[in-house]
């Protein structure tokens, strides 16, 4: 080898370990606290929107619960459950999977406050799943610490979204296959389920237990109160009619669900079946003796949920509105 020639070498193996350094400064992929250096007040100041939110509404803390499953589980945590429809496609929020889902103005707000201090940095995907970790808080549930980097996809698509998330009448079966497509296991499973410990169910996805003969699994001490949130086999669709998920502690992110599922008073079909079928039974009923427990487990299966695919690095954009993407501006 010629002195040139080995100097050419040099030279490509140097320039190939500045590129891959490059790529890996590009790309951390999640890490703890991502925005410490381009926007150090991230996640205070998302944390006191979500108290200031919580105190005025405190549905919404319901909404950022529920956000992380409909996001992350559908394919990436990318917030493409945020993005309204367009003359092309119908997005995430407009199926029959998602009715029900609210408060997504506000997830602006939080985001209007983020971009006030710090334009066009963080993402929507991380807003959806800070948010999510400080409502969880606000429930009297566990601080759930969570990685950021997260950047937002620039689609939703309405056709794939039952691929994805199961229905309410769906068998644990399916339910379990579906999170352990995700890295998440059956304790885990039990434990996101006990989310149900918060919110309310519409009367159209509970009439068929009720009409026109009342499912016998149901508890009886229940169903007079069911009947009467829910009085027609059809629900006037203009009226907002539900049932609370656990009408003993409905505001609080607990353990009573479980409680509620053995004593049969799961509202969906899958609550039901939590506490029958073989394979989760057991965590039912070790949640339903242990919060710490319910908690650990409900931290762990969070974590994994939220770091469900992620777009991160040069991939997907930061949004500058959480309901629109960029290119379409
Ligand atoms: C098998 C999986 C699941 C199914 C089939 C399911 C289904 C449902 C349905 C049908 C509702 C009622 C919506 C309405 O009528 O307004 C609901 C509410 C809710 N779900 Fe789930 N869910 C599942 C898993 C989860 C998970 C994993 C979470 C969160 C970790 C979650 C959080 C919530 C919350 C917080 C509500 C109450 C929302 C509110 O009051 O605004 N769900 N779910
Ligand atoms: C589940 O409920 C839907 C209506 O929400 C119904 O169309 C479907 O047939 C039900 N599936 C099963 C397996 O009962």
């Amino acid at each position: 080898m010629g002195a040139a020639n080995v100097l050419f070498f040099l030279a490509l193996l140097s320039f190939s370990a500045v590129s891959t350094f490059a790529e890996n400064e590009e790309d951390p992929g999640l890490v703890m606290n991502f925005y410490k250096d381009t926007c150090p007040q991230a996640e205070e100041i998302i944390r006191e929107q979500v108290k200031l939110l919580y105190k005025r509404h405190k549905n919404t803390a319901f909404s950022w619960l529920r956000n992380i499953f409909h996001d992350c589980a559908v394919q990436s945590c990318d917030a493409s459950l945020l993005l309204d429809s367009t003359r092309r496609t119908l997005s995430e929020k407009e199926t029959d999977r998602s009715f029900g889902l609210r408060n997504f103005r506000y997830i602006e707000t939080i985001k209007e406050a983020v971009e006030r201090e710090c334009p066009g940095v963080v993402s929507c995907a991380d807003i959806l799943v800070l948010s999510a970790r400080d409502g969880i808080a606000s429930l009297g549930g566990p601080y759930i610490p969570l990685k950021t980097g997260r950047r937002d996809g620039r689609r939703s698509r309405a056709d794939v979204v039952e691929e994805y998330l199961p229905d309410h009448n769906e068998t644990i079966s399916a339910v379990l296959d579906r999170f352990s497509a995700m890295g998440i296991d059956t304790p885990g499973v039990v434990a996101l389920l006990g989310a149900h410990s918060v919110g309310r169910t519409h009367c159209v996805k509970l009439v068929h237990r009720l009409y026109p003969e009342v499912d016998p699994a149901l508890n009886p001490d229940h169903v007079p109160h069911m009947l009467h949130k829910c009085p027609d086999q059809i629900p006037d669709p203009k009226a907002v009619q539900y049932v609370r998920n656990d009408r003993g502690t409905p505001m609080i992110l607990d353990n009573n669900y479980y409680r509620n599922i053995l004593d049969n008073k799961g509202l969906l079909i899958v609550d039901h079946q939590l506490a029958y079928d073989k394979r989760t039974k057991p965590y039912v009923k070790k949640m339903a003796k242990s919060q710490d427990y319910f908690f650990k487990e409900f931290a762990r299966a969070i974590t994994l949920l939220s770091e469900n695919n992620p777009l991160t690095g040069t991939k997907g954009e930061i949004r500058k509105q959480c309901n629109v993407a960029n290119k379409l501006h």
